[in-house]
């Protein structure tokens, strides 16, 4: 197996992103997140752009002993003082510097010539060296850059000094294919190219950022610059987790990284809570359905066999969700699935009974989750055969009298009364208090949401009181009115 190198780049190039600023804070939490991930290098910032930024760099390197810590700078002698000064506590500092390579860079952007962009490198890696060890050289838009003036000049930054040599896809406009054959022209042509580690840098215009990343390291590059969730500029950088879990999924490549991959789903949250961008569902890995299987198909086949539908263990990437998402599309499998997670095994009766209700929950609320299960394995232990309730209808509302017709079964027979109240609630259990004759007294009445939203469900527990007997009662439903005059009866059904 070979080491595959993960240079984590969030905190530069997803940080520069507009709106993904964080403070200083911020920077140290995620910084030592990424520790705690295991990846090689952390790129803490771009010194000279801010003083912010500088002390950023100070803060990180004084906080984060393992990984190495880079500073990124222009090909410029003041960009590469400041980043030395910002880099002096760290254990191990890498100076990060470079130039524009392509055409439209050299002509366009630095109004300049091959020959002076050479000439510029070399300085700044040679400049560079006096401050670190470790000096790292990018090519800005090595992809559009044509092969053989990008040998030369990585040919002469390596003779300049330079550790790690990135060939960056800065526009993201390269194939795998051909991002692959460039990396492996820089190996085949470039003298002392082993002396250096050849490094990817992706963007994602064309989405092609982590195939890009897997053709380069097939082809001879060892590090690979990534950010958590692939957040960075315009489409993003490669995703760190997509590439770490290639490499993991696909032993016969023959390569493997530092990371401890139980930790990738924390990473992603962190990052995504203080750089405020949520991650879409579908995103691979750390999406919040990527590992869920809602048909019922997928789902009866992952609970005979996991691998029928799954390539990753979630638990591998620190996810211990159930991936059988309970939707009104799920089986009778999927539901026994979850109650036995729940330390709930039921007869099959009983779990007929349950996926009844459970299909007309689900019907109305669009995520079954364990609270609600537990609702409703508890409504159903605590069901009182002997009287239930048949319908509810009620009228209420700002200029209304709050009215309640309740029709309830007790054993052969259906009674029905309608009557009034001071409001919903109270008309339906001044209903079947007529309707069942008792003049019983609420002593206590709590009604909770399960869990969030306004479809969830309601859990209503009563407490009545009646010629001195003290009985509860419960009762859950999505109609909060309906949910408590199951909790009445039920109550009413114990004296
Ligand atoms: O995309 C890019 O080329 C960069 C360099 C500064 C490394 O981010
Ligand atoms: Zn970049």
């Amino acid at each position: 197996m070979e080491k595959i190198y993960i240079f984590d780049t969030t905190l530069r190039d997803a940080e520069q992103v507009p709106g993904c600023q964080l403070n200083a804070v911020e920077k140290i939490e995620v910084a030592l997140q990424l520790e705690k991930l295991g990846v090689d290098v952390i790129e803490a910032g771009f010194p000279i752009s801010s003083p912010g930024d500088f002390n950023s760099v100070v803060e990180i390197s004084k906080a984060v002993t393992r990984p190495t810590i880079c500073a990124l700078t222009r090909a410029v002698e003041r960009d590469i003082e400041v980043a030395a000064e910002a880099l002096k506590h760290a254990e191990r500092g890498r100076i990060h510097t470079g130039i524009g390579t392509s055409t439209y860079h050299i002509y366009e952007k630095l109004k300049s010539t091959p020959e002076d962009v050479i000439r510029q490198a070399v300085k700044a890696v040679t400049y560079a060296r006096k401050f670190v060890e470790d000096v790292e050289f990018y090519a800005e838009d090595a992809g559009r850059t044509e092969e053989e003036f990008l040998a030369r000049v990585v040919e002469a930054v390596i003779k300049a000094g330079a550790t790690v040599v990135n060939i960056p896809d800065t526009t993201g406009y390269c194939l795998p294919n051909e991002y692959g054959a460039k990396i492996a022209y820089l190996r085949d042509h470039v003298p002392n190219v082993d002396k250096v580690v050849l490094s990817t840098h992706c963007h994602n215009d064309l989405g092609m950022a982590t195939a890009n990343t897997l053709a380069a390291i097939q082809n001879g590059a060892r590090q690979v610059e990534v950010t958590i969730n692939g957040l960075g500029e315009r489409a993003g950088n490669t995703a760190l987790e997509e590439v770490v879990m290639a490499i993991a999924c696909h032993k016969n490549i023959n390569f493997e990284t530092g990371i401890n991959t139980k930790e990738i789903l924390n990473s992603s949250r962190l990052v995504s809570s203080l750089m405020r961008m949520p991650v879409q569902p579908n995103k691979a890995i750390v999406g919040r359905n990527a590992f869920a299987h809602s048909s019922g198909i997928h789902q009866d086949g992952v609970l005979k066999s996991r691998q029928t539908y799954e390539i990753i263990n979630p638990a591998d990437v620190g996810v211990d969700e159930s991936s059988i998402v309970l939707t009104a599309r799920s089986g009778r499998a999927a539901l026994k699935h979850h109650l036995k997670l729940l330390g709930y095994e039921p007869d099959e009766e009983e779990l007929n009974t349950l996926y009844q209700k459970f299909l007309e929950l689900a019907d109305k609320k669009k995520d079954i989750t364990s609270p609600d299960l537990e609702v409703l394995i508890g409504s159903e232990k605590s069901r009182n055969t002997a009287i239930q309730l048949e319908s509810l209808q009620v009228i209420c509302g700002a200029t209304t009298i709050p009215t309640a017709t309740v029709r309830i079964r007790q054993g052969e027979t259906i009674s029905t009364n309608t009557a009034y109240g001071n409001g919903p609630i109270d008309a339906a259990f001044n209903a079947i208090k007529n309707i069942t004759n008792r003049d019983v007294v609420l002593e206590e009445y709590l009604v909770q949401a399960i869990t969030r939203g306004s479809d969830d469900m309601g859990k209503v527990h009563v407490q009545i009181s009646y010629k001195g007997k003290i009985c509860n009662g419960f009762g859950a439903n999505v109609d909060t009115v309906t949910a408590s005059a199951e909790a009445f009866l039920n109550a009413i059904g114990k004296i």
